[in-house]
């Protein structure tokens, strides 16, 4: 089976490389300078180039703030590029695997599963559902992954949430962090083994939410890293009309994996993921 991962570089296409590459897969892995699945005609020589059987499309603005102030650019890159991906892998017949985030969610409820209804508050959110829908309609043969609040070791130049914590905690800043937003931390290597899964197991082409086990506010997985860290920071808990963003964000967005669990697939629980992380990382 010949794999194509797009967004190769980032913090999840660089662990699902490494994943499909040790299970004797045969891998290629794009990055930005390689395509811009913002122009159609890029995404369909490369793909029509490689000829794989499934294309994981990683590649996205995920930057909230970012998406927010260049929308343009955000349904350029995550809706119709995904569009675009998902067209050129119908072409040749390939499966398409698009990853979407728990920002599809408005929040007003504790939790969500695949069946309940979108209904996204800022614009990354929205080019991620519009992403969704496209996928779908481009190529019947689809896996939508949505996952949430990533930390892995292929994080970008201005790094994850795991690392900047840890930046200001160790320059002695006072660190404030949200306490009445919730999410479910996920490990990237953990999602990409699941995502592996998913295929290896041909389960029913749909959606899918992937995150590692439990909640937390952004103030409890912070907490928990000082913690594991034995860094001696203090980090203060904040509402989140006082913090500083004016973006609109789900205060609730914990995604419950209810199609992986239908099919006794289980990940471990956040904390047990992020303490084999930080001692991955050689930090602990
Ligand atoms: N990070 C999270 O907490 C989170 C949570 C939920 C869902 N997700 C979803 O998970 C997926 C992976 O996220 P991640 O954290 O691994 O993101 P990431 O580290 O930012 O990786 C995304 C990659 O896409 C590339 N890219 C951006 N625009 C592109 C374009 N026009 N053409 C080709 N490549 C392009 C980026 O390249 P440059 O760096 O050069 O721009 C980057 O390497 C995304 O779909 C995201 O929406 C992420």
């Amino acid at each position: 089976m010949k794999v194509l991962i797009i967004g190769a570089d980032g913090q999840l296409g660089s662990d699902l490389l490494k994943i499909f590459k040790s299970s004797q897969n045969e891998v290629a892995g794009l990055s930005r300078g390689d395509v811009d699945i913002s122009r159609s005609a890029d995404a369909e020589s490369a793909i029509k180039k490689i000829k794989p059987q499934i294309v994981i499309n990683c590649a996205a603005i995920v930057d909230t703030e970012r998406n927010e102030l260049f929308p343009e650019e955000a349904f350029l890159v995550n809706s119709l590029g995904a569009f675009y991906v998902a067209k050129a892998a119908q072409t040749i017949g390939a499966t398409v695997v698009y990853i979407s985030t728990d920002y599809v969610f408005d929040g007003l409820k504790k939790y969500f599963t695949e069946k309940d209804t979108p209904n996204p508050l800022n614009v990354y959110g929205s080019s991620k559902l519009a992403g969704e829908y496209l996928t779908k309609i481009a190529n019947p043969k689809n896996y939508i992954i949505r996952t949430s609040a990533l930390f892995g070791k292929g994080k970008g130049p201005k790094g994850n949430f795991v690392s900047r914590l840890l930046d200001k905690a160790r320059s002695g800043m006072e660190i404030k962090m949200v306490n009445d937003q919730f999410t479910s931390p996920t490990y990237t290597v953990d999602l990409a083994k699941t995502i592996q899964k998913i295929i290896r197991k041909k389960l029913p082409y749909g959606v899918y939410h992937i995150t590692n086990q439990g909640s937390a506010s952004w103030y409890g997985f912070g907490k928990e890293i000082i913690k594991l860290m034995k860094i001696n920071s203090k980090i203060v808990g904040i509402k989140t009309d006082m913090s500083s963003s004016g973006i609109k964000r789900p205060m609730y967005s914990v995604l419950i994996n209810h199609n992986l669990n239908q099919k006794k697939i289980s990940l471990p629980s956040w904390q047990n993921s992020l303490a084999r992380y930080l001692k991955e990382e050689d930090l602990i």
